[in-house]
C-alpha cells in the first residue's frame, strides 16, 4: 500500500497588509509516495503562497499539515525540511557568492549527511550543467541556476519534491530534461512530487491535476 507523505486539510491564508486578502480559503490535498501532483492557475491566484506553506517555509491562518506522520505546523520545521523535503523555489535562492556544487551539497551538509559528492556531480550532470560545478552561482543565466535549483532540492533524496514552476525559465529541450527528471524521481524512486507549473505537457505527466482559483483546488478535467 502507498503511504501518504502529505495530508493538508482546510489550509486558509489571509493577508491583511496591505489591504486585507483571502488568498487561499480551504485548500485540502492528500500525496501518496510515488505520487505526481500539478497545480496550475493564473499569476498572482496564491499558487507560490500555497506551496510555502506545503513546504513550511510559511505558515496558514488556519488548517493542518501533516508531512512525513508528522504534525508540520505550529515550530519551526527546519530537521523535517531538510530530511523529507527538497523545494524548488520560483526565484531558485541559490547562494551566490559559493560555488554551484557547494549550492547543490547544501542541504546535506546541514543534515551533516555522508558525502554527497558523487551523487551531486550526477545530478548536474542530469541536469547538464556538469561543466559548471566549480563555477560560482552568480555568475550562472537565470535557466542556469534554476537548473542547479533542482539538482539540490534532488541531492538529498527527499521524499516530497516541491517544485514552484520548475521550468519557468527553460527552453524546449530543457524543460524536456527537467520535466523527465521530476516525473522520474517520482515514479522510480517513489517520491512525491507537487509541481507549480503553466506548462500542459508537464500537467499531462502528472497523476492528478488541480487549478487554483479563488482560494480552492478544483480538479481539472483531463488534459
Ligand atoms: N506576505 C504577503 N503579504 C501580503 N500579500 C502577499 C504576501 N505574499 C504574497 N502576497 C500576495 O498574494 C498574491 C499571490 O501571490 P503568489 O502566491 O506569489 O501567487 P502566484 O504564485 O500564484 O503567482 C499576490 O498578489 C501577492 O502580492
Ligand atoms: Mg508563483
Amino acid at each position: 500500500m502507498k503511504h501518504p507523505i502529505l495530508i493538508a486539510k482546510n489550509l486558509a491564508k489571509t493577508f491583511t497588509y496591505p489591504t486585507r486578502c483571502e488568498l487561499l480559503k480551504g485548500v485540502s490535498l492528500t500525496v501518496h509516495e510515488g505520487e505526481t501532483v500539478a497545480i496550475m492557475g493564473p499569476s498572482g491566484v496564491g499558487k507560490s503562497t500555497l506551496l510555502h506553506i506545503l513546504g513550511t517555509l510559511d505558515t496558514p491562518s488556519s488548517g493542518s499539515l501533516e508531512i512525513a506522520g508528522q504534525n508540520a505546523l505550529g515550530d519551526t520545521h527546519a530537521s523535517l525540511r531538510n530530511k523529507h523535503i527538497g523545494f524548488i523555489f520560483q526565484n531558485y535562492n541559490l547562494l551566490d557568492e559559493y560555488s554551484v556544487l557547494d549550492n547543490v551539497l547544501m542541504p546535506a551538509k546541514i543534515g551533516r549527511q555522508g558525502d554527497h559528492v558523487p551523487i551531486a556531480k550526477k545530478l548536474l550532470d542530469t541536469v547538464g550543467m556538469g561543466n559548471h560545478a566549480s563555477h560560482l552561482a552568480k555568475l550562472l543565466s537565470g535557466g542556469e541556476k534554476q537548473r542547479v535549483a533542482i539538482a539540490r532540492a534532488l541531492c538529498n533524496n527527499p521524499d516530497l519534491i516541491l517544485a514552484d514552476e520548475p521550468s519557468g525559465n527553460l527552453d524546449d529541450t530543457n524543460s524536456a530534461r527537467i520535466h523527465k527528471l521530476l516525473i522520474a524521481s517520482a515514479k522510480e524512486l517513489n517520491k512525491a512530487l507537487i509541481v507549480v507549473t503553466h506548462d500542459f505537457e508537464l500537467a499531462k505527466q502528472c497523476d492528478q491535476v488541480y487549478t487554483l482559483h479563488d482560494g480552492y483546488l478544483t480538479p481539472s478535467d483531463p488534459l
